[in-house]
């Protein structure tokens, strides 16, 4: 089978293969799509935690991007965790060079444990320069709740802090309810002309490692093929729960989904 479109991912390798740009990889590929890279920290983790990161250089990151597209021009971009304002400010200028508009942002800032793992400067520059060149948004509660400075309870302040992102100048916004302690979990939509709330059941299970990652991934790949993104969310999502549905059991901790439960990708294309 050739590859529908062909997707550049930039973000942080996790040693374990979960999250991060593996997750990411392997995402893409099941859905049938082309995967490229360019790699912005390397980590040493499994399933019960971190135990190192090392950032690599604005410069570095910003040869992969360019050098990389110069030759394969990507149909859509993934970004993943950005660490610093350095980064940040040095992809914003990469991308103005690249030229593609289907530019997904997963902003990661904090991890499972609820501590913070950017600092406010990066914050501040996310949410100053980097959010209105984005094309979809999807933070977690968690994050939505950094990004507007409110506290998020319910569907209803998940909507309100859709509509203060929107405002940032992002098309598109989809806030994620992994987070929540209800029986269910309820991604919030949101754009100019349309509001959604996906609701599935909550899947009792510890193994939720990389569902953030996972999901930005599935719901690139959709668009980048042509799917409306209201759908490539509702797609991304379904692929999500069924990879959680059939998670692997494996590690200790918080053990990774199966990327490689994909749903019938030829009937969703046809
Ligand atoms: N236990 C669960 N059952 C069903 N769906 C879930 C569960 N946990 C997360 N999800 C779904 O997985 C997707 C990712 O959401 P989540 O809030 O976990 O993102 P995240 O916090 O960014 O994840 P990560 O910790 O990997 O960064 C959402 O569609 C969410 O609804
Ligand atoms: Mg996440």
């Amino acid at each position: 089978m050739k590859p529908r479109s062909k997707i550049l991912i930039i973000a942080g390798s996790d040693s374990s293969g979960g999250a991060g740009i593996q997750a990411d990889i392997k995402t893409v590929t099941s859905l049938g799509s082309y995967a490229m890279t360019a790699l912005t920290a390397i980590t040493a983790q499994n399933s019960t935690g971190v135990l190192s990161v090392v950032s690599i250089n604005p410069k570095e990151i910003e040869k992969q991007i360019l050098f990389t597209s110069k030759d394969m021009k990507p149909d859509a971009v993934k970004i993943g965790m950005l660490h610093s304002s350095k980064v940040i400010n040095s992809i914003i200028k990469t991308l103005k060079k690249i030229k593609v508009k289907k530019i997904i942002l997963d902003p990661v800032m904090v991890a499972k444990g609820g501590a913070k793992l950017i600092n406010n400067s990066a914050v501040r520059v996310l949410k100053k320069n980097l959010i209105k060149k984005v094309f979809l948004i999807t933070p977690n509660i968690p994050e939505a709740e950094v990004l507007t400075d409110m506290s998020i309870k319910n569907t209803k302040d998940m909507k309100k802090a859709a509509n203060i992102l929107l405002k940032l100048g992002v098309k598109n916004v989809l806030i994620k309810g992994g987070h929540s302690k209800s029986k269910y979990v309820e991604d919030v939509f949101l754009n100019k002309n349309d509001f959604v709330i996906f609701k599935n059941k909550k899947i009792k299970t510890k193994n939720t490692h990389g569902t953030g990652c996972t999901l930005s991934s599935a719901i690139t790949t959709f668009l980048s093929c042509g799917k409306p993104i209201k759908k490539s969310c509702e797609l991304g999502i379904k692929y999500v729960n069924q990879a959680i549905k059939n998670n692997l059991n494996y590690g200790k901790g918080h053990g990774p989904i199966n990327h490689l439960n994909t749903i019938k990708i030829d009937k969703i294309y046809i």
